[in-house]
């Protein structure tokens, strides 16, 4: 072998490696390539050292001398190729990680507070601030707390208004939130002021104004000195702080076994504002309450002595109330638990992942 092929093959494979450098695509193409320069094996610089053994002795430094050049030239070529394929690696990692904030987050569902609980809660913030206290009684009554110790006798038709359903014996379903007067009054002492929030059963077929569950709020304050202008005043700003400074009140006389006198109390139309439309039947007014002053036999029946104290009590329906202030045409829509229903009474029901602190 003579020095001019010596000096092709080196030649001719530094134009080879070169293209392949720059062709290199991956970490995996270099090693590829440091294998065809650097293998101890078959690698270029390895052959190319054994054959200076062919070259006659007075060239084989020079021979060395080119050798190792090429291979710190390859050395260079090959971390240069190596830093730029990293540096464009990360720019494209870059480009696809970075994170756009305007992107709309992950959202879930975090539910919301049923328009029921929304309206008893407005109530009860309301007479919390007057000094009243919230109390419960059970959904499954005896007759006695239901109608007897309230002043029904036995077989009076007004028991016909409040058509239960009985479950056997003297048990039944409350019918109303007023047994839980007598038991306050069982319990507790005058003065007292308390609302009883809860859910009501009655035997009456579903329709649009009617279920067999809803919900009410009783009130009942006894103390002495309670006058029915004060249950007149109590009720009048209630429904002002509910309704707004606008709202009018008028009573009715009615019948209630447990409150004499009694009173049916109408507000004007929310709706129409008192001039007369089809939600108030062209009279301007809305039935929202049924109160009056706490006979004096349900007293006497908890020991309460009528000549020294009086009270008032009222019972409202919070369907009935919520279904004018949302507007909402069917009472049954409260119990179908549909989510196209309930999410239109959200206050925030979609929220986003980011909010959740794990
Ligand atoms: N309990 C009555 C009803 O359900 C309402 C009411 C409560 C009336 C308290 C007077 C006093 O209709």
């Amino acid at each position: 072998m003579d020095w001019r092929e010596f000096e092709s093959t080196i030649a001719r494979f530094r134009e080879d490696i070169r293209r392949a450098i720059q062709d290199a695509r991956s970490e995996s193409d270099l090693q590829d390539i440091r294998v065809r320069c650097f293998g101890r094996q078959r690698g270029f610089l390895r052959e190319q050292f054994k054959r200076m053994a062919d070259l006659p002795p007075d060239l084989r430094p020079r021979a060395g001398q080119l050798l190792n050049e090429l291979k710190e030239w390859l050395e260079r070529e090959i971390a240069d190729r190596q830093r730029r394929l990293q540096e464009t690696h990360l720019e494209e990692r870059l480009k696809q990680e970075r994170i756009d904030w305007t992107l709309p987050g992950t959202p879930y569902w975090r539910g919301a507070v049923h328009p029921i609980q929304q309206v008893r809660q407005a109530i009860e913030d309301i007479f919390l601030e007057m000094g009243y206290a919230v109390v419960s009684g059970p959904e499954i009554e005896t007759d006695y707390y239901n109608f007897g110790a309230l002043n029904f006798p036995p077989d009076h038709p007004a028991r016909d208004m409040w058509d239960t359903l009985y479950i056997h014996g003297e048990w039944l379903l409350r019918t109303h939130t007023s047994p839980v007067q007598i038991r306050v009054m069982q319990r507790y002492r005058p003065p007292i002021r308390v609302i009883v929030p809860g859910k009501v059963y009655r035997h009456d077929e579903p329709d649009a104004t009617h279920a067999p569950v809803f919900h009410q709020i009783e009130g009942l304050v006894v103390d002495r000195g309670i006058r029915f202008s004060d249950l007149r005043g109590t009720l009048a700003y209630f429904l002002q702080r509910l309704f707004g400074p606008a709202c009018k009140m008028r009573f009715r006389p009615s019948y209630f076994p447990f409150t004499e006198p009694s009173a049916e109390v109408d507000m004007s139309c929310l709706l129409c504002g008192g001039r007369g439309c089809g939600a108030c039947k062209q009279s301007g007014w809305l039935e929202v309450l049924g109160a009056g002053m706490v006979h004096p036999n349900v007293l006497r029946e908890v020991r309460i002595d009528p000549e020294v104290y009086s009270g008032f009590a009222f019972g409202l329906g919070i369907e009935r109330l919520a279904m004018l202030m949302f507007r909402i045409p069917d009472i049954r829509l409260f119990l179908q638990g549909d989510v196209r229903f309930l999410e239109q009474f959200r206050v925030d029901t979609w929220a986003f992942r980011d909010d959740v602190t794990s």
